[in-house]
């Protein structure tokens, strides 16, 4: 297994280019299971979880092509072949259970593994499974599998989410476009990566309404077409990047970024006193003054302050002045980052879902261990500005969701390698 050795180094410059974001794309992935033509996706990020993704389809019979050094997917699922997502593929990633909805709203029946993922708390598939029930499906949860059947075809329903879920409601607003007449989907996920995923279905002949608010109107089609799609920027990558030079001082300039995409954690940067400038390109960022100010967090569903940029935050927080509440609303057991950065001399104090971080002068270099996809870049984050070498290991995790991330952050002046475990 690798490690990521990251020395602080001062100051970065210069320019960081974002990739089409991970989360977009593998819902955009299994869309291609709704038609018998094409799906093309550009601006495809090439990671791990996207190969997993790849393997999945493709042992459902469809076939993937990955082209131009991976960023361009062409998909093609003249038939299902096979439908059951088998465990050992599923397990590997907890969006597998993306095909389950496609699947069962185009051939009317559907066996997938019970998912595993990051290890953030027990995120269980509840919600996915109400709405297809409501949308008339048959299920039964047999020997750690969903088997599910709509031997009519499935039916358009109110589909009420007593809370948002960005994967219950891609799953629903997939299988929507196939059933019959209207499904309203209300307390839905607004995420900009449903945004995309409804725009990508409408160009596919679906009819969706309402996507980026919180009810979604479907009326269902007796076919979807083809269709090529360029992924939406990531906005976690972006975010990730743009805490580079918060974190070390100088001015970066993330490609492709907009605001639009990281409102609230822009307003969060801000109050700690670092500037997020609009260009042509993208986003620049640079702080005021050498140091950050403390910051309180509370992580929400979007537009609010999103789970999947808490852990780097922290990282930032730990050399802020004075005091910074984190609090944790998505996913309980997300704070497993805290332990490494305490390693590195951080002071952060763990209840339950809130974590309270004292601002320390400075961070020093320790072994860390890698947790879970986001844990892992906000040790080499704080890494950036520690005294010494971080060397981060279990990078695997890294590997599901940054692309070249060495060669991004050298790329603006960081002092970080890969090397093999010892
Ligand atoms: C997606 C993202 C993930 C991000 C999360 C929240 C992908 C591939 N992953 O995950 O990076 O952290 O959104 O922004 O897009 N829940 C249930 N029952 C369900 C579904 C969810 O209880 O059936 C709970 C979860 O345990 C969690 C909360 O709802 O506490 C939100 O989860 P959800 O929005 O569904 O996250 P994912 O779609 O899994």
């Amino acid at each position: 297994m690798d490690q990521i050795i990251v020395t602080g180094n001062g100051p970065l410059s210069g320019q960081i280019p974002i990739a089409g974001a991970k989360n977009a794309c593998l819902t955009l992935m299994p869309a291609t299971l709704l038609s018998e033509e094409p799906l093309t996706l550009t601006n495809a990020p090439r990671l791990s979880d996207i190969s997993t993704m790849s393997d999945l389809l493709q042992s459902l019979g469809a076939e993937v092509a990955a082209l131009q050094d991976g960023q361009v997917l062409a998909m093609s699922s003249h038939t299902i072949s096979n439908h059951n997502a088998h465990y050992d593929i599923v397990r590997k990633m907890r969006a597998s259970i993306l095909v389950l909805g496609p699947m069962l709203a185009r051939d009317g029946y559907a066996e997938v593994s019970l998912p595993g993922g990051c290890a953030i708390g027990a995120r269980p598939v509840d919600l996915h499974l109400r709405a297809f029930e409501a949308m008339g499906a048959d299920l039964d949860l047999r020997d750690g599998y969903v088997h599910a059947k709509a031997p009519g075809g499935l039916k358009g329903a109110v589909v009420d989410f007593p809370f948002v879920s960005v994967g219950a409601t891609e799953n629903t607003l997939m299988a929507a476009t196939l059933a019959k007449g209207t499904t309203e989907i209300r307390n839905a996920a607004r995420e900009p990566e449903i945004v995309d995923l409804a725009e990508c279905l409408r160009k596919m002949g679906a009819q969706i309404e309402g996507e980026g608010t919180g009810t979604i109107t479907v009326q269902g089609v007796d076919r979807l077409g083809g269709a090529t799609h360029p992924v939406v920027t990531d906005r976690i990558e972006l975010g990730t990047y743009m805490l580079a030079p918060a974190i070390c001082g100088g001015e970066v300039e993330l490609l492709g970024g907009r605001k639009a995409l990281v409102g609230a954690f822009c307003d969060k940067l801000d109050e700690a006193g670092i500037d997020v400038i609009e260009t042509t390109a993208g986003l620049r960022v640079r702080r005021r003054a050498d140091h950050v100010s403390a910051v309180d967090v509370t992580t929400e569903p979007f537009p609010g302050f999103p789970t999947d940029l808490q852990a780097q935050m922290m990282a930032l927080l730990c050399t802020a002045d004075g005091v910074s509440v984190l609090e944790e609303k998505i996913f309980e057991n997300r704070f497993m980052h805290a332990p490494e950065l305490i390693r590195m001399g951080a002071r952060i104090d763990v209840q339950g879902g809130t974590a309270t971080v004292t601002g320390v002068p400075k961070l020093r270099g320790a072994p860390v261990m890698a947790t879970d996809l986001r844990a892992s870049v906000s040790l080499i984050l704080a890494g950036l500005a520690a005294e010494g070498d971080t060397v981060v290991s279990r990078v695997y995790h890294l590997d599901r969701g940054y692309e070249r991330v060495v060669a991004k952050l050298r790329g603006v002046g960081a002092k970080i390698e890969r090397v093999k475990d010892q």
